[in-house]
C-alpha cells in the first residue's frame, strides 16, 4: 500500500485532499520494525511523528520496580510521538511493536510545513499530546516537580477515530 493509501484511512488526516494527502505522504519515510524492536526510547531527544501503517505497538514506562506498566496499545491508523513534536522535550515514554508493524514517519520540519493552513491535523495532534500529558505520559520537568505517579493502564489518546 502506498503512503497515499496508508494516510487516506488515517483518522488524524480525514479532512485533508488528495492533493494534501500527497503531499504529506511525499515526506513520509516507511519503517519496519520486528516484534520486540524498540521505536522509541524514554528520555531519547525527539524529532519524529509515527503513523502505525500496520501492526502493533505499546506505549511503556518501566516502574521503580523495573516492571513494564502498559500506558496505551496503538494499531492501524493511530499515531504516536507527538508529544516531543510539540514541546520539543525529550520522549515521554518507551514505544515497542508488539508485531512485526509498519509505520510511517514524518519529521517535525516537514510536518509543519505541510500542517500549515491544517489548523485541524495541528489541533487533532495537540489534543493527542494533551491528552497523553493528562494519563501521565509526560513528567513535570520543573525544578523541585516531583515525579507524577502515571495511572496504570490508563489510555491517553482512546481511540483516535
Ligand atoms: P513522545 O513523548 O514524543 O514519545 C512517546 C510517545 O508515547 C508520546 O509522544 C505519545 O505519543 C505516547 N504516549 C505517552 N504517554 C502516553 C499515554 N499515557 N497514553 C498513550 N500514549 C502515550
Amino acid at each position: 500500500m502506498s503512503a497515499t493509501d496508508v494516510l487516506r484511512k488515517v483518522p488524524l488526516f480525514s479532512d485533508l485532499s488528495e492533493a494534501d494527502l500527497t503531499g504529506f505522504a511525499a515526506v513520509t519515510r516507511e519503517r519496519e520494525y520486528p516484534k520486540n524492536s524498540v521505536i522509541l526510547f524514554e528520555d531519547d531527544p525527539g524529532d519524529s511523528l509515527y503513523i502505525v501503517s500496520s501492526g502493533q505497538v505499546k506505549v511503556v514506562l518501566i516502574g521503580e520496580d523495573g516492571r513494564e506498566v502498559i500506558l496505551s496499545v496503538l494499531g492501524d491508523g493511530d499515531f504516536f510521538g507527538e508529544m516531543a513534536l510539540i514541546d520539543d522535550e525529550p520522549r515521554s515514554a518507551h514505544v515497542i511493536a508488539m508485531r512485526d508493524s509498519q509505520l510511517l514517519v514524518l519529521r517535525r520540519d516537514d510536518f509543519q510545513m505541510q500542517v500549515t493552513g491544517h489548523p485541524k491535523i495541528a489541533l487533532k495532534t495537540a489534543q493527542g499530546a494533551g491528552a497523553a500529558a493528562a494519563a501521565g505520559g509526560r513528567e513535570d520537568r520543573r525544578p523541585g516537580a516531583a515525579r507524577r505517579q502515571r495511572p496504570r493502564g490508563a489510555p491517553a489518546h482512546g481511540p483516535r477515530r
